[in-house]
């Protein structure tokens, strides 16, 4: 599968997904590659982190850049199960280009600073896409979400969402929470954190069988 993590704003959760579905799929067997094309380089930071574990499944990253990238995909794709793109931030090249080639675009949107503009802006940039890539299917979740019970971020994304037919939200809401910076930090995905944490583990793992069954 090839997949895509991006979006226009920074700091939303691109790479924290990008690393732990990375990891869990390593974790499964599958030849995963990750694909930073984000100059800050923080996909390929934790790789490299990642690489001084040697209790952990090595997980291969290049970084790329350019609009070149989607041709360069293509070619990867034949010697990769998995793909998985960070986007980086912002409206950038390295995104139009990949949302031309990849089977999913991910979408992480910070709960908090929930925006229907950058909503409207990323639906307009999938309909661009969908012109050179009918089967591209995008997909948005939210993250950071507030662990306060009383605060119902959920429900006001849902009805947002709902003018924007190419945009599907997934059920998995990601919390904020110490684990995802935890593992970023030592190169692991929070799965593999110990000693476990518990509920950041269950819902990385239900986001991630939402993206890749
Ligand atoms: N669910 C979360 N809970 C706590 N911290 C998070 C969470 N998601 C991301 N972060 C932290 O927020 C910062 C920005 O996240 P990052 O994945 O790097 O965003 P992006 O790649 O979109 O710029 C990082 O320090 C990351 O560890
Ligand atoms: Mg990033």
């Amino acid at each position: 599968m090839i997949i895509l993590v991006g979006g226009e704003k920074g700091g939303t959760g691109k790479t924290t997904l990008v690393t732990n579905f990375a990891a869990m799929r390593r974790n499964q067997d599958s030849d995963v590659l990750v694909v930073d094309t984000d100059k800050q380089g923080s996909a390929s930071y934790w790789a490299a982190t990642r690489e001084g574990n040697e209790q952990m499944r090595r997980v291969p990253s290049i970084q790329k850049f350019g609009k070149a990238i989607a041709s360069e995909i293509r070619d990867l794709a034949s010697r990769y199960q998995d793909i998985i793109i960070d986007a980086g931030g912002r409206d950038s090249l390295e995104l139009r280009a990949a949302m031309t080639v990849v089977e999913k675009l991910i979408i992480p949107i910070q709960a908090s600073q929930f925006d229907v503009w950058t909503l409207g802006a990323m639906s307009e940039l999938v309909n661009q896409a969908i012109a050179f890539n009918e089967s591209l299917q995008t997909f948005v979740v939210l993250n950071r979400a507030s662990t306060n019970p009383s605060v119902s971020e959920t429900a006001e994304a849902k009805e947002v969402l709902e003018d924007f037919e190419n945009l599907v939200l997934l059920n998995t809401v990601i919390h904020d929470r110490i684990a995802y910076r935890k593992a970023a930090k030592s190169g692991l995905s929070v799965v593999e954190l110990q000693p476990k944490e518990v509920k950041a583990a269950k819902e990385m793992t239900s986001l991630y069988q939402e993206v890749f069954s």
